[in-house]
């Protein structure tokens, strides 16, 4: 085993668009999980690309707080367990969870955002894809607020995107007309 454990750390608050110096490559210790409190090391396989992740680098109020200067930049990820003492987490499973922008991560059922065990139907693609944030905020969001009915009229915007291309989708079975609107000559 390794005994750093590299990361991309928010290095500066962005201005408007990213540049590469808002970040920077950071050797940080290996992390030590408290194993005997079921705490478990994972290694990170895939990192999500979000919309959300811009507003989590900048101090504006939101749901979450914000990234901290120094930490490694937060993200979803998939990631598999590789060291545990925890029957409920062996070695090999592979979680959806917020692990950022770094080689390995410390997991516990108290994380802010609570890990989700992938099972053999979900692949890592579709976890951080129609199964991950972004489609469950278009989900809930028609769903739940939206509540659309066959024969309505559903106007998406950002349609193109990841959260409205899935709306459009959800619209669409649901029986509504759905207008999309989008930027791009696609
Ligand atoms: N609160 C939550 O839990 C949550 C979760 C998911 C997403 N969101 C929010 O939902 C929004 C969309 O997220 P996403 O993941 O779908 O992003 P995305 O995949 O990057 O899609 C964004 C779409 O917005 C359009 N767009 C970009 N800049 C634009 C501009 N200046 N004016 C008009 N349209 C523009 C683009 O459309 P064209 O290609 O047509 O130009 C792009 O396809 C973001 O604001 C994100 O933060 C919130």
């Amino acid at each position: 085993m390794q005994r750093t454990n590299r990361q991309w750390v928010l290095n500066s608050r962005p201005k408007g668009t990213l540049s590469a110096d808002n970040f920077a490559l950071k050797e940080a210790p290996m992390p030590e999980p408290d194993y005997a409190a079921g705490r478990v090391l994972v290694k990170n396989l895939w990192i999500g690309y979000d919309a959300a992740m811009r507003g989590w680098m900048s101090l504006k109020p939101s749901y979450m707080p914000p990234v901290e200067l120094g930490d490694p930049m937060r993200s979803f990820n998939v990631a598999q367990v590789v060291k545990s003492k925890n029957p409920e987490l062996p070695e090999g499973t592979l979680l959806l969870g917020m692990y950022g922008w770094q080689e390995y991560a410390a997991v516990a059922a108290t994380d802010m955002v609570p890990y989700r065990k992938l099972n053999r139907f979900i692949t890592p693609e579709m976890a951080l894809g129609v199964l991950g944030g972004s489609s469950t905020t278009a989900f809930w969001g028609l769903m739940d607020i939206g509540q659309p009915k066959k024969g309505e009229t559903v106007v998406v915007s950002g349609a193109a995107g990841a959260t409205g291309s899935v709306a459009a989708q959800i619209a669409k079975l649901k029986g509504c007309k759905v207008i999309g609107i989008a930027g791009g000559e696609d």
